[in-house]
């Protein structure tokens, strides 16, 4: 085979199996609330999209800004081809961020390939699932196995660029460039290419860039149970069971609580010493300037809702609180771009044995040495830091270099 024709076979599996994702090390066992932006690869209920990735349904509408109080809201059904973000928790594993608590049991007709591209829409990789489970023969799957799925997620200590930030998963999909992502999540190229530790802004269909997101921060003591808790700019979180719902944005980045709407049976929301709920402010304009006293949330203690009743004098009084937009739950895709992959039925129709072409498969099985990485030591490293990270090889550089 002359040099050309390799080349030419080697372009034409580039961006299938060369797809990127930014890791960050890290060590300890500390983990921070990490969104994964997930495209549903069939029609599926809320209820069952927070059962694919071990979340509660309530969960999925906040974080959307979806309207929690339609009737049913858990189990309206989103279409296939939606784009949402699921909350999940990004945890310190094998020296990696990485969510590690998405399990998945396999059906007739499933392969790790179109497990990770279509029913994980490609957050997973086929490789990937086959390390975490040890998998030496990805050809024979048993229906029924119970499969954990490592998907990517970073902390980069919550920050960007010093302020407070929840990081999502993105995956690229094809047309995709970093400028149109960037105008989406209102953010720079800079930005982008920062966190993500990229020499130039060039992406590729199924790269997986962490995409910074302003969000409001809390301040709960470490014993609480949801310590750490971030809330993006512009959307919901329901806490504390689901009795706490906190919103952040649109008019500042101050965690706003309140007795969630579909609060039963739980601990008292009042604030001590005074009439005042979660949520509830007065406002006394005195010479000074404008007393308010607000009754906050303090975090989940043992069961228990924590609330503070805080005092400040302020410049002037405010006006009514303003909560993010809250959008009805989808029941279409509107842009017509989306091409439906392969997918398996989630009803059992298919006959056991039978493989699903996956059209993005990073080549199951192939035992990549390298899956694509790069290292990333996120937004605000200190210029000229060493990592302390295996040192991980990009792929295309490893070609270049053997063809070079
Ligand atoms: C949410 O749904 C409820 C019940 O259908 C409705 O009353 C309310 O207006 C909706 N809220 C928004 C913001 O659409
Ligand atoms: C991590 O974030 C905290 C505030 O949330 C900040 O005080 C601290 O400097 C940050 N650390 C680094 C290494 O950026
Ligand atoms: C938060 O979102 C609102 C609109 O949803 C936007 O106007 C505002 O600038 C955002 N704030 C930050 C800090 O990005
Ligand atoms: C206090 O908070 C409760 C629960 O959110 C709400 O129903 C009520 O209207 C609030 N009262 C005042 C005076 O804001
Ligand atoms: C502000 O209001 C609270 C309760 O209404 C009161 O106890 C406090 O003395 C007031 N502070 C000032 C500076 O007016
Ligand atoms: C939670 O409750 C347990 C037993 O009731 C108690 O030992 C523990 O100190 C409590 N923790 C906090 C943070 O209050």
């Amino acid at each position: 085979m002359s040099i050309s024709t390799f080349l030419l076979l080697l372009l034409s599996v580039l961006p299938f199996s060369l797809c990127k994702t930014t890791i960050e090390p890290c060590s300890g066992s500390d983990s921070c609330p990490a969104l994964l932006g997930y495209t549903l690869y069939t029609d599926l209920k809320v209820s069952e999209v927070a059962a694919l990735f071990r979340t509660d349904p309530y969960s999925i509408l906040a974080t959307n800004a979806f309207n929690l109080t339609a009737p049913d809201a858990a189990h309206r059904i989103l279409p296939a081809g939606l784009f949402i973000q699921v909350p999940t928790v990004c945890a310190c594993s094998d020296g990696i961020r990485k969510s590690v608590t998405t399990r998945y049991t396999t059906r007739p007709a499933d392969t790790l390939a179109s497990i990770a591209t279509n029913i994980f829409s490609g957050l997973a990789s086929a490789d990937q699932i086959r390390q975490a489970n040890a998998i030496t023969d990805p050809s024979t799957l048993d229906v029924g196995q119970i499969l954990v799925i490592p998907l990517p997620c970073t902390c980069f200590n919550s920050t960007d660029n010093f302020l407070p930030a929840v990081y999502m998963s993105y995956v690229v999909k094809d047309g995709e460039s970093v400028q149109g992502i960037a105008a989406t999540y209102s953010t720079t190229v800079a930005d982008i290419t920062n966190v993500n530790a990229m020499g130039n802004p060039t992406v590729h269909p199924g790269d997986i860039l962490a995409i910074p997101l302003p969000a409001c921060p809390s301040i709960f003591p470490k014993f609480a149970s949801d310590n750490g808790l971030l809330v993006a700019n512009g959307t919901y979180t329901i806490t504390a069971g689901t009795c706490v719902q906190c919103s952040c944005g649109p008019g500042n980045l101050n965690l706003y609580c309140t007795p969630a709407p579909m609060a039963v049976s739980c601990s008292s929301m009042q604030c001590r010493n005074s009439k005042l709920m979660l949520g509830n402010m007065t406002a006394q304009p005195t010479s000074a300037g404008c007393n308010i006293t607000s009754c906050n949330y303090g975090g989940f203690v043992n069961g228990t809702i924590v609330t503070t009743l805080s005092t400040s004098l302020q410049p002037r009084c405010p006006g009514v609180h303003q909560f993010p937009p809250v959008i009805e739950i989808p029941t279409t895709v509107l842009h017509e771009t989306f091409e439906f992959p392969p997918a398996p039925s989630p009803i059992s129709g298919a006959e056991p044995g039978v493989v699903i072409p996956a059209p993005r498969s990073p080549l199951p099985g192939k035992g990549l040495a390298f899956p694509g990485a790069t290292t990333a030591t996120g937004p605000a490293a200190p210029a000229g830091s060493t990592s302390n990270a295996p040192s991980l090889i990009r792929l295309d550089q490893l070609l270049a270099r053997g063809i070079s």
